[in-house]
């Protein structure tokens, strides 16, 4: 069974159908693309995948477990994690208590001020520092990172909590092309851990790291497939050229 299986989801607001029966499935260890025109609903997905809104109908199955209606925290308990399109870091905390606060997040009170799990943590922050290419700038303020910078110190927040499955909404929006080229580079060794689901407008950037795309389209999926499957596909060529 797969890792995350999205059956005939739909969600409504007011008279708009944001998303209407849609069916996505991610496997395990796999990073999923999702993309589509503007407003086709990308990121309502992820939200009602997150719990950051609830689904209107279908199923949402997780690792096992039907999260249809179950809670944010709950997911993220789960194994889920999300990084929404809009950069979410405390900028008046260094970036080294950014990531120390990301995992805090999971822990008891009482287990942090033990002097192991400190150093557990401590361990952990520093490890992510190395990864994120941020080791140099642990002690800066998170809102003194460029824009580029902030968004892999978000990525590496969101992976604190060692989830199954990270969410990404557009996490290379205005980043430089050699930026972008980096993020590929960081997140591509977490596939041994984690499966990715990632929304993004650059398709060059998107078929260099997916194993699958789901094309979605006035909230409907149009097509689903492997990358060349998707790069062949008539259907979505016709979206892409005539309507982004
Ligand atoms: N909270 C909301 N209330 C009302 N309408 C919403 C809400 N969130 C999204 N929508 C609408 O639902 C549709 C899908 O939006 P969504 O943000 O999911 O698109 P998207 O594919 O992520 O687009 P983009 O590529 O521009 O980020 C759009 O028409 C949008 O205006
Ligand atoms: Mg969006």
């Amino acid at each position: 069974m797969a890792l995350l299986e999205v059956q005939g989801v739909g969600k409504t607001f007011g008279a708009l159908r944001a998303l209407d029966g849609v069916d996505v499935s991610v496997r395990a260890n796999t990073f999923h693309g999702l993309i589509g025109p503007n407003g086709s609903g990308k990121s309502t997905l992820l939200k009602a995948i997150a719990g950051a809104h609830l689904a209107d109908d279908g199923t949402i199955t997780f690792d096992g477990s039907d999260i249809t209606k179950m809670r944010a925290a709950d997911r993220a308990r789960r194994g889920l994690s999300l990084k929404f399109q809009i950069t979410a870091v405390l900028p008046e905390l260094s970036v080294y208590d950014n990531l120390l606060l990301s995992i805090q997040a999971d822990e008891p009170v009482w287990a942090l001020v033990r002097s192991r799990s400190r150093g557990e943590a401590h361990d952990r922050v520093m490890d992510a520092l190395e990864r994120f290419r941020l080791a140099d700038r642990a002690d800066d303020l998170a809102g003194e990172l460029s824009h580029g910078l902030q968004q892999w110190l978000e990525i590496a927040m969101a992976l604190m909590r060692r989830p199954k499955l990270l969410l990404l909404d557009e996490p290379t929006g205005g980043m430089s092309p050699e930026e972008r080229r980096a993020t590929g580079e960081l997140l591509m060794p977490i596939k041994a851990d984690c499966a990715l689901v990632i929304v993004e407008h650059d398709l060059d950037f998107i078929k260099d790291i997916c194993d699958h795309l789901t094309v979605l389209d006035q909230g409907r999926v149009l097509d689903d497939g492997t990358v060349a499957e998707i790069e062949a596909s008539p259907k979505v060529q016709e979206v892409y050229t005539t309507r982004v």
